[in-house]
């Protein structure tokens, strides 16, 4: 698993031009661009630039899912769909169809497991045995948790379902999360990370310090790249 770690002053130009390039790629290859967003703040500016130089993509071909989401309805700004959708589905005009949206509003298990069957069907469609995404793109939290994957919560240690219902109890609510057999199966991952992010805290992560779930995502059969903000240290 080969890891690039890069730190830029053009950090949303840059992310966006990843993020494009795997697309391409992705079309030429098989036809299609798996992705998964991430939530949070940092990507909002990187999906809406992605979306502005993304332009003539056949986004019919795009399948867009989510690593995680908040346990509220799409509306509410805390979710991270409706971040994506303000940034980039919106403006862009993208198909309902290339969306799999996670339903935060309903009960959180019922809302993993849909999430998860129709992945299944989807992989099971192209032949595989668990969906393989072309692209994850990951944030990582003061806590180093990432997706919605936090240090000593139940969703960590998950071999088997790809998406969990995963309480957590510092922020005393449910989450909905892909796990890491999920996020491990990817072709890329690419982490965006803010650079005052906690500096000795990536430094740590990146070193592979265990006790933090962002850590944990080494796709074996994957490429691993950090792409930090460096314009804000
Ligand atoms: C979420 C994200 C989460 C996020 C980190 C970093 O739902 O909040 O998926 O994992 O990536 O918390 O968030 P910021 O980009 O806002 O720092």
């Amino acid at each position: 698993m080969p890891r690039n770690v890069t730190r830029t002053k053009n950090f949303v130009t840059d992310a966006a031009a990843f993020i494009l390039e795997q697309a391409r790629t992705a079309l030429a290859a098989r036809g299609e661009f798996r992705i998964a967003l991430s939530g949070g703040q940092t990507p909002r500016p990187i999906y809406a630039e992605f979306g502005r130089i993304a332009y003539d993509l056949p986004w019919e071909r795009v399948r867009f899912t989510f690593g995680d989401e908040r346990c509220v309805p799409p509306n509410e700004p805390e979710s991270n769909f409706r971040m994506a959708r303000e940034s980039l589905f919106e403006p862009q005009s993208i198909p309902e169809k290339s969306i799999m949206r996670l339903r935060g509003e309903i009960d959180p298990p019922l809302a993993a497991q849909e999430y998860e069957g129709a992945l299944a069907l989807l992989a099971a469609q192209r032949g595989e045995t668990i969906y393989r995404h072309d692209l994850i793109l990951l944030g990582m939290g003061d806590d180093g948790h990432t997706a919605s994957l936090f240090p000593d919560t139940a969703a960590l240690g998950e071999q088997v379902h790809r998406v969990v219902a995963n309480f957590v109890p510092k922020l005393k609510a449910w989450r909905l999360t892909m796990t890491l057999p999920l996020l491990n199966q990817s072709r890329q991952v690419l982490f965006l990370v803010r650079g005052d992010k906690k500096p000795q805290l990536l430094e740590r992560v990146l070193a592979g310090a265990p006790e933090f779930p962002a850590s944990l995502v080494k796709p074996p059969d994957g490429q691993l790249t950090w792409m930090i903000d460096a314009s804000v240290a």
